[in-house]
């Protein structure tokens, strides 16, 4: 059968269901470079607009896995037993650093982390972003260094590069489109490269409030769902944690400064959500990968986490003195935003200050744009804080002054300082397995 990709996307368009081989024909397609950048985007437009089946998502999944490689790692032994193949993925929210301070704690209870970390999308941070701030670090690994890592530290954290390319592709697309907002476009392009990666157990971090890609909590739990049926179709074993995303996780949102704020939590201090969230995440991924009587809180006061984030950094490149020194990059222009009156800090709208933070340079507006290391937000009062009248409550960093008009302006209205606490919220609201 021969398609076209005008057809393709009419058909989507009107609210058709798109065929196994279309979605196989569109995603090898647009791979090689057959469909232009501009169809792609209008067919992403459609699916964002008209949503996909079950069906087409399981194709769509499928398809991507299938554009690049899906790496084995069964084969790997430490000290003549199989690995505890085991990662975690979030679906995306503001001041989101857990991948960092998680992935040592993990390592450090005897898991192997075969990590492929995404660069930021949309208002939303990236892991890979954050940690290349750190002077030498890359997360261009080849297929051998992955697998040594794996075997002598128990991490690798890569770029996908090669694994679901046609995701590489379209995530890029899909963050300079506006079309991220979407269940299908999230669900796929999480679980392809999750499941090519080579992991066989899986914790999902799916995010619920207005920081999140999905702001309900139905759609939220609708997307955690569909990606442990994904998983579980795939042979990986997948459950997700339903987590709160209404305000910034921690104190800190950007790159450096959100590394310096994971360093806080592996030498056994940080914010408490950011802590919170560690641990139960850390718990799920023990839990799933079969690793027994390992307490992940345990790790960080005894500092082996700490030693196991050294150690990974120094493998990958990265300058660890200059990392524990914290002499990490920070933006040379700031601007301070102070305190009308004193009272309590109400609610943070973490979308805003995910707007603010990309705004002052931490994320793209074209696709391969280069990110500022420095650029950043820090948040000196946390929703339900005591506030003193003329304090500063956040302060903005970039390396481009004319950036920080804008991204103040971002935050107006998205905080507010008032006599009484807003309402809490539980971070973890709910576990979804199959
Ligand atoms: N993380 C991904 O890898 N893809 C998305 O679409 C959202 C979050």
């Amino acid at each position: 059968m021969s398609f076209d990709a005008p057809t393709v996307i009419r058909v989507k368009r009107d609210g058709g269901v798109l065929s196994d081989e279309a979605i196989d024909w569109v995603i090898d397609a647009y791979t090689h470079g057959r469909i232009a950048d501009a169809q792609m985007s209008a067919l992403l437009m459609a699916i964002f607009l008209r949503g996909m089946t079950t069906g087409e998502i399981a194709r769509w999944t499928a398809a991507m896995i299938d554009s690049g490689e899906r790496l084995d790692f069964t084969d790997l032994r430490r000290d003549g037993r199989p690995l505890a193949l085991v990662d975690k993925h979030s679906t995306g929210g503001v001041g989101d650093k857990i991948t960092i301070p998680l992935v040592p704690i993990v390592m450090a209870c005897g898991g192997a982390v075969p990590q492929a970390a995404g660069r930021g999308l949309g208002h939303t941070g990236g892991t890979l972003d954050k940690l290349e701030s750190i002077p030498g670090f890359t997360a261009e690994l080849t297929k051998a260094q992955i697998r040594q890592q794996l075997c002598d530290l128990g991490a690798a954290i890569f770029a996908a590069g090669e694994l679901a390319p046609a995701d590489r592709k379209i995530y890029a697309l899909r963050d300079v489109t506006a079309t991220t907002e979407s269940l299908p476009l999230i669900a796929s392009s999480v679980m392809s490269k999750k499941i090519a990666e080579g992991t066989r157990a899986l914790v999902l971090d799916s995010k619920v409030g207005s920081g999140a890609f999905l702001d309900t909590e139905a759609e939220s739990r609708e997307l955690a769902r569909t990606m442990v049926e994904l998983g579980e179709e795939h042979g990986v074993r997948t459950r997700a944690l339903l987590t709160d995303m209404h305000a910034p996780l921690g104190r800190t949102v950007g790159n450096a400064i959100e590394v310096v704020e994971s360093l806080e939590v592996l030498e056994g201090g940080g914010p408490g959500d950011v802590v919170e969230l560690t641990l139960a995440l850390a718990r799920e991924m023990c839990d799933v990968a079969g690793l027994d009587g390992v307490d992940p809180a345990q790790t960080l006061r005894d500092g082996t986490a700490m030693d196991r984030f050294r150690d990974l950094v120094a493998a990958q490149g990265g300058d660890v003195d200059s990392l524990l020194a914290e002499r990490l990059p920070i933006g040379t222009h700031i601007e301070t935003v102070r305190a009308p009156r004193g009272g309590t800090m109400g609610d943070i709208d973490a979308m805003a200050v995910g707007l603010a933070v990309w705004r002052l340079g931490a994320g793209r507006t074209m696709p391969g744009e280069q990110v500022q290391a420095g650029a950043g937000i820090r948040i000196h009062r946390k929703p339900g804080e005591p506030v003193a009248a003329g304090e500063p409550l956040f302060t903005l960093y970039t390396d481009t002054p004319q950036r920080l008009p804008a991204a103040a302006a971002e935050l107006d209205g998205a905080w507010s300082v008032g006599d009484e606490p807003p309402p809490t919220r539980p971070l973890i609201i709910d576990r979804i397995s199959m």
